[in-house]
C-alpha cells in the first residue's frame, strides 16, 4: 500500500491530497482524448504541468501554507473551467472523447470540493464534528459509488462475475448515500451535538469504507499485473482506494480538513 506510507495528513499532506486528485484526473483524461481534438489535449497538458508542479510543491513542505493555497486555487479554478467546458461540449456531442459525461462531472466536483477545502484552510474556519461527518458522507458516499461504476465501465464485459460483485457493492453504496442525504435533512442546522444515529452511521461508513478501499486494492494488484482484462488506466485503483481511506481518516477524526 505505496499510498498509505507516504500520505501525509498535517496541512502540506492535505494540500498535497487534493492537488495529486486533479493532477491524476488530468492524466487520466490525457488518455481519453482524440486526437482530433488538439487543442484540448494541449490545455489539459499545461493544466497536468502546472497542477503537477504545484502538487510538488506541497509535498516537499516548500513556502507557506498562503503562497501555497493561492497557487492551488488558480490551477484547479483553471483546470475546473476546462472540464465544465469539455462537460458541456460533450452534452452537446460536440467533443471526441472516451470519457463519459458522468466521469467528467465526477472530477468537476471533486475539483470544486478541492476548492472548497482551500478556502476552510485559508478562512481557518471550524466545522462542528456533526457537520464534518454529514458533509463528508454526503460528498463521498456519491463518489464511493460512482467509483464503482467506473471499475465497471472499465472493467471487461468478460469478467461476470466480477462485474456483477462490483454492481451490488454501487448498489449498496447507493443505499448508503441516501441515507446520508436524509440525515442531513432530518438532523437540522445548527448542528451542535453529535446524535448516536449520526455516530452510528458514521461507524457503519467507516468500516464499509475500509473494506472498500481493500477491495479496490486487490483489484489494483490484478491491473498492474496485467492479470484482469479491463481498459482502465493502470493507476486509477490505486487513486480510488486513496480516496476511500481519506473518507475513513476523515471521519474518525470528525474533520473536512
Ligand atoms: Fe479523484
Ligand atoms: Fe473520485
Amino acid at each position: 500500500m505505496a499510498y498509505t506510507d507516504n500520505y501525509e495528513r498535517d496541512t502540506y499532506g492535505i494540500i498535497a491530497f487534493w492537488l495529486r486528485n486533479d493532477y491524476d484526473h488530468g492524466r487520466f483524461f490525457d488518455r481519453e482524448i482524440s486526437h482530433y481534438e488538439t487543442e484540448l489535449a494541449r490545455a489539459n497538458l499545461n493544466n497536468i504541468q502546472r497542477l503537477g508542479k504545484v502538487w510538488e510543491k506541497a509535498e516537499k513542505k516548500q513556502g507557506d501554507i498562503g503562497t501555497l493555497l493561492i497557487e492551488a486555487q488558480h490551477a484547479t479554478s483553471e483546470f475546473h473551467s476546462l472540464l465544465a467546458y469539455t462537460m458541456d461540449k460533450s452534452l452537446h456531442c460536440d467533443v471526441i472523447i472516451a470519457t463519459p459525461v458522468s466521469l467528467i462531472d465526477h472530477m468537476v466536483r471533486e475539483s470544486e470540493e478541492s476548492s472548497r477545502v482551500y478556502k476552510l484552510i485559508e478562512s481557518g474556519t471550524k466545522i462542528s464534528p456533526s457537520d464534518a461527518i454529514i458533509h463528508e458522507c454526503v460528498f463521498w458516499l456519491r463518489q464511493m459509488a460512482d467509483h464503482l461504476g467506473y471499475i465497471l465501465h472499465y472493467s471487461d464485459v468478460s469478467n461476470y462475475d466480477v462485474n456483477f460483485q462490483v454492481m451490488q457493492m454501487m448498489q449498496k453504496f447507493e443505499r448508503l448515500y441516501l441515507q446520508a442525504v436524509a440525515l442531513q435533512t432530518m438532523i437540522r442546522t445548527p448542528r451542535k451535538e453529535t446524535l448516536p444515529i449520526l455516530t452510528q452511521f458514521k461507524n457503519v461508513i467507516i468500516k464499509e469504507a475500509k473494506s472498500l478501499e481493500a477491495f479496490k486494492l486487490e483489484i489494483d494488484e490484478l491491473i498492474k499485473t496485467c492479470a484482469i482484462a479491463t481498459t482502465s488506466p493502470p493507476d486509477l485503483l490505486e487513486h480510488i482506494a486513496r480516496e476511500a481511506h481519506h473518507l475513513w481518516r476523515n471521519l474518525e477524526e470528525d474533520r473536512i480538513t
